[in-house]
């Protein structure tokens, strides 16, 4: 019989089918989270990057079936932070150690361009030894343009599903995958370390979707993949629809390392949410980053993309110590660096 995993490892690809068996057995579990672990071992070391994560507005003009953030939830209860607000995120990050802060939010018009642009370039002035990265949703290339002049360098922005059929089923018609994938290619033309990524799990999602997941990831290259389990929240269309689990998503995890071995693969709140120990399992199975929150306390909860979200008690400095502890136990260490891609094709 062929040896997947050894396949996978050396030649970073497998055929269609070979992926759908990978992804649809789970006889392969050990070795593949153990090749996985050898791969980023060889890229990264032990080293785990962190990022702060400010979740700067839960307004969103977007209609999404499955976020809790959508517009028609008339329950959630909406908050916006100003600029000195993300600055003070940013000053108490700075302080813990952040090198990155990925300011992260609904898409809200009340942000303007020049609004975003001002907000950057301040951070930027104040934390020029800071990477800032945009996770804002779609814009046009010349928006994308000037918020990099302004000193963003880094912007995620999850594909969620790379097939058509499946994309129109968790959105509504205003938005489309071609525009999804034109503001992907327009960052990265523009010099943007990307990332991407999508939900594991999520509503009518086959296994011949993941391997089209894959191949768009692929063709994108980019910097950053980031992938958690699809989570249910009662106020959404998908309400009742059943969670991803936590099995498939490490195992894509794993694959998403040995196609990627460069890559910069975060161990998500979501994996948090769904185990207890979901971080530390995403990391051994070849996950490199995490994001805890620097959010202020008080809005928290109200950033309820999916039910039952982790760390919303928190302050940073706690979630700053909690990580640092559950990355070691794991046998992993944080650096605080600024955290860079390494190199890739
Ligand atoms: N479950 C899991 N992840 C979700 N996201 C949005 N809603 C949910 C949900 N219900 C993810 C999307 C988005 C990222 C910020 O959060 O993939 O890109
Ligand atoms: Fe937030 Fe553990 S990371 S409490």
């Amino acid at each position: 019989m062929k040896n997947l995993i050894y396949d996978l490892k050396i030649n970073k690809n497998l055929k269609d089918d070979e992926l759908i068996e990978l992804l649809e057995t789970d006889i392969y579990d050990d070795k593949l989270h153990m090749a996985a672990d050898e791969i980023r071992r060889m890229n990264y070391k032990d080293e785990v990057y962190i990022r702060g994560l400010i979740e700067f507005t839960n307004y969103c003009k977007n209609d999404c079936y499955y976020c809790g953030i959508r517009k028609s939830n008339i329950k959630s209860e909406r908050y916006r932070l100003s600029k000195k607000d993300i600055l003070k995120c940013c000053e108490n990050g700075y302080k813990l150690g952040y090198r990155t802060f990925v300011l992260q939010g609904g898409e809200d018009p009340y942000y303007t361009d020049d609004l975003i642009c001002e907000i950057v370039s301040e951070i930027n002035k104040s934390y020029s030894d800071c990477a800032i990265t945009l996770s804002i949703g779609e814009k046009s290339f010349e928006s994308y343009k000037r918020y990099f002049d302004s000193g963003a360098r880094r912007f995620l922005l999850r594909h969620e599903t790379a097939d058509d059929e499946h994309y129109s089923k968790l959105h509504p018609d205003s938005m489309s995958l071609d525009n999804r994938k034109r503001c992907l290619f327009d960052l990265k033309k523009i010099g943007y370390q990307v990332g991407s990524g999508f939900m594991v799990g999520s509503p009518y999602q086959t296994t011949q979707n993941l391997v089209a997941d894959l191949r768009f990831l692929q063709e994108l290259k980019p910097d950053m993949i980031g992938i958690g389990p699809y989570i249910n929240h009662k106020d959404t269309p998908f309400s009742g629809k059943e969670n991803g689990t936590l099995e498939l998503t490490l195992k894509l995890v794993s694959i998403l390392r040995l196609m990627f071995p460069y890559a910069l693969i975060p161990s998500t709140t979501a994996l948090g949410t769904i185990s207890p120990l979901g971080r530390e399992l995403g990391l051994k199975s070849g996950a490199n980053v995490v994001m805890p929150n620097l959010s202020p306390v008080e809005t928290r909860k109200k950033y309820d993309l999916y039910e039952n979200k982790i760390c919303t008690g928190e302050e940073a400095a706690e979630c700053r110590g909690c990580l640092e502890r559950r990355v070691e136990i794991a046998g992993y260490r944080i650096v605080t660096n600024i955290g860079d891609v390494k190199k890739h094709a």
